[in-house]
């Protein structure tokens, strides 16, 4: 089946083996659903390439640390130092090893007793889970926790009992139903940079005999006064079991942080899949990451430039008629809504050189498409009018009064908001 959601010259090998039918209708759904019946076979995720003169908001460089050049300068030295390192587990390390003295580096940052590095945020939060639930445990998700978060439940073989976004009457009325387990939350929720309710689900976790669980991949680094993260922030880190964490947002790296108590650690990395069947992270990565986390707490400007950057555009997006679907935080997003109105959208900003995420089903409801923003720390006063300029402007164009968010803004009352929001993410239940 044709399309065009590439321009990379491919080798055709005539004796490919043939694909068995049942991956083939799958394949083809894919194109027929996902490509064809879009926008003239375009791709929602297949956009323009930036030019030198764009605003990129894809990435969530949050504190503008990818390119610092103390960080590539560590990085590179003890890469040609110490090579790649010992290619194993992390089960096998032993001892004072770089990666555990960094652990303890971290999590004394963000006053927790012990942590752990991963590979990714997805691995912390799959393997954290598949260790602390299974078949007779309940973990109960916001709607819109991450999907790695639901996929380590469906991993454990836990029943995942969802619970409305950002909803703690919702979430204790489920565990009244269905007994206490794990709750897992996002602090910033990263398809709308809504913020968790934190202080009541630790009330409710607390009182009900659950574990806490909370994701922080968008707010350490950004949230606290040094960047420990919002769980700190609001002096909960005590009652919370564990903090998990993608570092590869405001860290601007590849890995991910697990906290957790000193008894726990051995157990993890004895026990979870991606300790034991996935090789460690490798010693200029972990080099890299200690020089972050020297300047994520030194430089304070970084935190507050962000927020007042993200705090401008959302005031002035707010005031163009944007619905921000209750952005709190540095991630801002456009909901555009269906694919088509996403691609249009999506075209019309980068037309003008404004490069955003498109998000679709499954991370977004069906018919719910975003374009999201990540704000950084580094976009000038002149940036952020022209963002703003081009979002205005672009309004008639992509008929932003009639998509059906909207509508919601301008008519529907913060109750039925949240309501909408509620998604099946059926696979999970099946
Ligand atoms: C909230 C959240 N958790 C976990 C992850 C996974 O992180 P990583 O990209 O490091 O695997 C992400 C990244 O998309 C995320 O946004």
């Amino acid at each position: 089946m044709g399309n065009n959601i590439t321009n990379l010259r491919v080798f055709h090998q005539p004796n490919y083996p043939k694909d068995p039918e049942f991956l083939a209708l799958r394949v083809n759904r894919f194109y027929r659903e996902k490509v064809q019946n879009s926008l003239n076979g375009k791709h929602i995720l297949r956009g323009g390439v930036p030019g030198q003169d764009a605003i990129c908001l894809m990435s969530n460089d949050y504190l503008s640390l990818a390119d610092h050049p103390d960080i590539l300068r560590t990085q590179a030295e003890a890469l040609i130092k110490d090579g790649n390192g010992m290619l194993m587990s992390a089960v096998f390390l032993n001892g004072e090893t770089p990666q555990h003295l960094f652990e303890q580096r971290l999590a004394s940052f963000m006053r927790a007793e012990r942590g752990l590095l991963c590979q990714s945020g997805w691995c912390a939060n799959t393997g954290l889970i598949q260790t602390i639930a299974d078949e007779r445990t309940p973990v109960y998700l916001d709607m819109l926790a991450h999907m790695s978060l639901w996929e380590g439940a469906r991993s454990a073989g836990a029943t995942v009992v969802a619970f409305i976004h950002n909803d703690p009457e919702h979430l204790e009325r489920q565990i009244l139903k269905h007994g206490p387990g794990v709750i897992a939350v996002d602090s910033v929720y990263s398809t709308d940079g809504s913020v968790c309710p934190l202080k009541e689900i630790v009330a409710i976790g607390v009182a009900q005999g659950c574990v806490l669980v909370v994701d922080e991949s968008h707010s350490l680094g950004t949230h606290g006064e040094h960047g420990e993260g919002l769980t700190v922030s609001m002096g909960l880190e005590d009652q919370v079991h564990f903090r998990t964490a993608s570092l590869a947002k405001a860290f601007s790296g590849r890995a991910g942080f697990i906290t957790c108590s000193e008894r726990f650690h051995e157990y993890f990395i004895c026990e979870s899949r991606p300790s034991v069947f996935s090789s460690s992270m490798l010693p200029h990565e972990i080099a890299a990451l200690n020089q972050t986390l020297s300047i994520i707490q030194g430089d304070d400007w970084r935190r507050e430039t962000l927020h007042a950057n993200a705090s401008y555009l959302r005031e002035h997006l707010d005031r163009a008629g944007y619905n921000l679907r209750g952005s709190q935080s540095q991630i801002i997003s456009l909901e555009s809504g269906s694919v088509p109105q996403t691609i249009a959208l999506r075209d019309s900003l980068e037309k003008r050189g404004l490069f955003g995420a498109p998000f679709w089903t499954p991370a977004t409801p069906m018919n719910r498409s975003i374009i999201r923003f990540s704000v950084n720390s580094t976009l000038t006063k002149t940036d952020l009018n022209r963002i703003v300029q081009i979002c205005d402007e672009i309004r008639d164009e992509v008929d932003m009064a009639n998509w059906a968010s909207t509508r919601r803004k301008r008519s529907v009352s913060r109750c039925e908001e949240t309501s909408a929001r509620t998604f099946d993410r059926e696979f999970v239940f099946a």
